[in-house]
């Protein structure tokens, strides 16, 4: 057998390891380590899919980017502990959740520089989330914001601004 016969099989099964890495392996983003790449897409606010409100004291209200950031957190922490919803969040970029759930709510707060995520349809296609996992993600959400002591009033100004992605993220 000749040297290129000898190292073809070697190669076959480097390219075989490669395609099957699992996705810990992936490349990172490059712009955002730890995350997943994602297929490409245009960033743009409009994919933030509501329009903000244009009151500066509603992210006051919220104690501002470090608020917005602790209910996020505390949000999706819920949300992966909740157990009427805890699958559809198993094996996510939770990452990269995190990081754009607090651009899209700070720029609909008019508090941040802009979303640079996905619009709602495509970020959630294929997940066949229903209306009981929407109701229970704005719960999840309600505690959250009164863990941070987000004022009812504030809160239900936030919820308004989401409850139109329902169109978008309930497919079932
Ligand atoms: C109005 C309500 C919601 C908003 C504003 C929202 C927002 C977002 C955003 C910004 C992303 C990331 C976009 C990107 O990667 O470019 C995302 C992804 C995701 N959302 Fe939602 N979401 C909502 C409702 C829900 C609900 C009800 C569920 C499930 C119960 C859910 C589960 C997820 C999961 C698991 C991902 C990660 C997808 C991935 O890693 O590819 N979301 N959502």
């Amino acid at each position: 057998m000749n040297r290129i016969a000898l190292l073809a099989p070697a190669a076959a099964l480097m390219a075989a390891a490669l395609i099957a890495a699992p996705a810990a392996f992936a490349d990172p983003s490059p712009d955002h380590p730890g995350e997943q790449t994602v297929d490409p897409y245009k960033a743009s606010n409009a994919n933030a899919d509501a329009t903000p409100r244009g009151d500066p004291a509603l992210f006051a209200a919220f104690h501002g980017k470090d608020g917005v950031s602790r209910i996020v957190d505390d949000l999706i922490d819920r949300s992966v502990a909740d157990p009427r919803i805890s699958e559809i969040f198993k094996n996510q970029d939770l990452v990269r959740l995190r990081r754009t759930l607090k651009e899209q709510i700070c720029y609909l707060m008019d508090g941040g520089e802009g979303y640079s995520g996905r619009d709602m349809k495509s970020s959630h296609k294929d997940m066949g989330i229903q209306d009981a996992d929407f109701n229970a993600l704005v719960e999840d959400l309600q505690h959250a914001m009164d863990k941070e002591h987000v004022p009812f009033r504030d809160q239900n100004k936030l919820l308004a601004m989401l409850a139109p992605m329902h169109r978008d993220i309930v497919t079932k």
